[in-house]
């Protein structure tokens, strides 16, 4: 039972009597961080007091009469100005902590509304391999699904690849004009990603080369701008002052906006400069930007060379990426890529147009859209569909195949216009009964505070961010065990792979989401703080328990052996571990598995804590002992079971 929640439904008819909108007074109901006060705490009387009039004593007296809550709590206590204390009851405890375990879901009742979700997620463009952009989408995608799923909702999971764009036809142009057939030959993914940077350096090359004069010139205006409003005469108005020198701000700071601009495409002209042979490229090719278009269109329009060889790239190219989804142990449903779309695109525009949401704007077909600036266009002059074509082709399909209550889409927050501007269109197009989402996130930083990226400034590749993640999980491993000396050199290799991708995952998922957060190999493998190593180490430590007691736990868990509480170490324990489905409700409700990584951290210490508080195999009699190797065994199982949710898997041994 999610006890937070039930507390909440019996205050709600109470406190809908005092209020209009009791749910900012419901969100006054918590669990409490001193035990003293008990487990949890309504201070909404304080407010009502002050809105009605009244002292607040009277109203919470008033409230605890009312509400109803004998079936698992004490008697509410008041105290102070009128905060309501209420303390699990510890029959209710004890009968709790009993369901738990002898439950494989651990006491977490499945949802009594399920609804269907599609989770599109990871969602790479495939011409590349995955680098450390991806990492983000990929865990948290998965363990929503997960989450999810246990929470007892139909869950499809479908991997949006970018298989048809643009990127095909750079490397199509690349693989005509400047392949390496050997390299090709034996090692052809490597290739064409050669192939693909080296298309997209001219790209940006003449791009940057086209965009430097119209920057210069943009800088020079603003630079007169900020000189003639620097040298105006102070204002003696107040509120101009004030103005102005707001005014002033501003253009310095889209001085250093374009400047930042210009150095990023300087330095892009002069990484094709400095490279002999790429400049002879960037010359010999002046318009490769129309070529690459024209390639992309030709495989498009269904051109035989080019389909031959979009159908020899991709399967390497899917085989590729397959090889991270195997080292992270993720898999999807579907994985309709963006080709899969095709076929349906000229549908759309189509439909837009019929329905009036749609109309050329330039040649382009565009919809305009009160809320944004730019219109979405649905296709180019030239006939080409785009993104978000293939999006609202997508939801149509996705509506029709599987009529979700809910689309979420795992993407970088930096869409989020793109997202805003399809959903605002899908809506027009009838989609209302739909909830569709853009579950956001933030960047992966650097040590100095910038995105993640390798020394020569590239994306740093996925296989081998898991390669280094598990040479530091293995350089903790040997440090954690040194003493103990429990494992075999095999022993702690095969664990660091657990704990280094656990490490990996863990520290992505412990982050909100939305915040950006900085990469370090050595805090994720760290036993200290809220990491994988810790949960996977406290996970151990249950389970060697058993082992050095010689305890079939599966069948004490299974007898009559009951559990009972004594010390405060025991119910601080039991009352986390009642918790769990608090946490995962939490974790369904905002997309966000950071509760669970944190509820999880809670449970670890209260488990700590206990742990040097009650013997446990030396515990007085037999009878405590087993009810302590119980409490044990839900730790272990929850640990368990809330890492598995994550998609982080356990090792028995550490
Ligand atoms: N392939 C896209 C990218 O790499 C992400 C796709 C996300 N999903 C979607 N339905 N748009 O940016």
């Amino acid at each position: 039972m999610n006890i937070l929640a039930e507390i909440k439904r019996r205050f709600s008819s109470v406190l809908s009597e005092y209020a209009d909108h009791p749910a900012p007074l419901l969100d006054m109901i918590r669990p409490v961080q001193d035990a003293r006060h008990g487990d949890y705490q309504a201070n909404c009387a304080m407010p009502l007091g002050k809105k009605l009039g009244r002292p607040p004593r009277d109203i919470a007296a008033e409230m605890v009469a009312r509400v109803d809550l004998a079936d698992f709590c004490q008697a509410p206590e008041i105290a102070g100005p009128g905060f309501i204390n209420l303390k699990i009851s510890d029959a209710f405890l004890l009968a709790s902590l009993e369901t738990a375990r002898r439950d494989a879901r651990l006491g977490v009742a499945p949802t009594a509304q399920p609804k269907t979700y599609v989770v599109d997620f990871s969602s790479p463009n495939v011409a590349k391999s995955m680098h450390v952009g991806h990492i983000r989408s990929t865990v948290i995608g998965d363990a929503l699904c997960r989450l999810l799923r246990f929470l007892g909702h139909r869950v499809i999971s479908d991997n949006h690849l970018g298989d048809w764009g643009t990127q095909f036809g750079m490397i199509i142009y690349g693989y005509k004009h400047f392949r390496d057939g050997a390299a090709y030959s034996t090692q052809p993914v490597k290739e064409l990603e050669r192939l693909y940077k080296r298309v997209n350096a001219l790209l940006e090359y003449h791009a940057g080369k086209a965009k430097l004069p119209q920057l210069e010139q943009a800088l020079a205006d603003k630079q007169a701008e900020h000189a003639a409003a620097q040298a105006a005469p102070k204002s003696d108005d107040k509120k101009q002052a004030k103005r102005d020198a707001k005014h002033l701000k501003d253009l310095e700071k889209s001085l250093a906006d374009l400047r930042k601009q210009r150095e990023v495409v300087q330095q892009k002209i002069a990484a094709v400069e400095k490279d002999d042979a790429l400049r002879q490229d960037a010359l010999s090719h002046p318009e490769i930007a129309q070529a690459v278009l024209n390639e992309t269109a030709k495989l498009h329009a269904g051109d035989a060379e080019n389909r031959q060889l979009w159908d020899e790239f991709l399967p390497q190219c899917r085989a590729s990426i397959q090889k991270i989804y195997d080292l992270l142990g993720i898999s999807f449903d579907y994985e309709y890529g963006e080709s899969f779309y095709h076929g349906r695109l000229g549908q759309v525009v189509q439909d837009l147009e019929k329905r009036g949401l749609a109309r050329q704007s330039d040649g382009a077909m565009c919809v305009f859209l009160d809320q944004f600036e730019t219109p979405m266009i649905v296709r180019k002059r030239d006939g080409a569909y785009l993104y978000a074509t293939t999006d609202l082709a997508t939801i149509a399909y996705r509506l029709e195949q599987w009529r979700p209550d809910a689309i979420l889409y795992v993407v970088d927050h930096r869409q989020g216009e793109h997202f805003g501007k399809l959903f605002a269109v899908a809506a027009q197009m009838g989609c209302e009964n739909v909830d569709l989402q853009h579950i956001g996130f933030g960047a992966v930083l650097g040590e100095d505070g910038r995105p993640l990226k390798t020394r020569s400034g590239e994306n740093v590749p996925l296989d081998s961010l898991i390669a280094h993640a598990i040479e530091a999980a293995h350089a903790e491993v040997c440090r954690i065990d040194e003493e103990a000396g429990l494992l075999s050199e095999e022993q702690r290799e095969k664990v660091s792979r657990v704990v280094g991708v656990a490490a990996l995952k863990y520290a992505d998922l412990v982050q909100n989401r939305e915040s950006d957060y900085v990469f370090s190999y050595e805090k994720m493998v760290a036993l200290r703080g809220n990491t994988a190593t810790y949960m996977q180490y406290a996970y151990a430590r249950t389970q060697s328990i058993f082992a050095r007691g010689g305890i079939d736990i599966e069948s004490l868990r299974n007898s009559a052996a009951v559990i009972s509480i004594n010390e405060p170490a025991e119910r601080a324990l039991a009352m986390e571990l009642l918790r769990f489905s608090e946490a995962l409700e939490e974790c369904g409700a905002d997309y966000r598995p950071n509760h669970l990584t944190g509820y999880l951290f809670e449970l670890a210490k209260q488990f700590s804590v206990f742990f040097e508080q009650c013997h446990v195999l030396k515990a007085e009699t037999e009878a405590l002992r087993d009810s302590r190797l119980l409490l044990c065994d839900l730790t272990g199982r929850t640990i368990r079971q809330g890492l598995e949710l994550l998609g982080i898997q356990v090792v028995e041994k550490m």
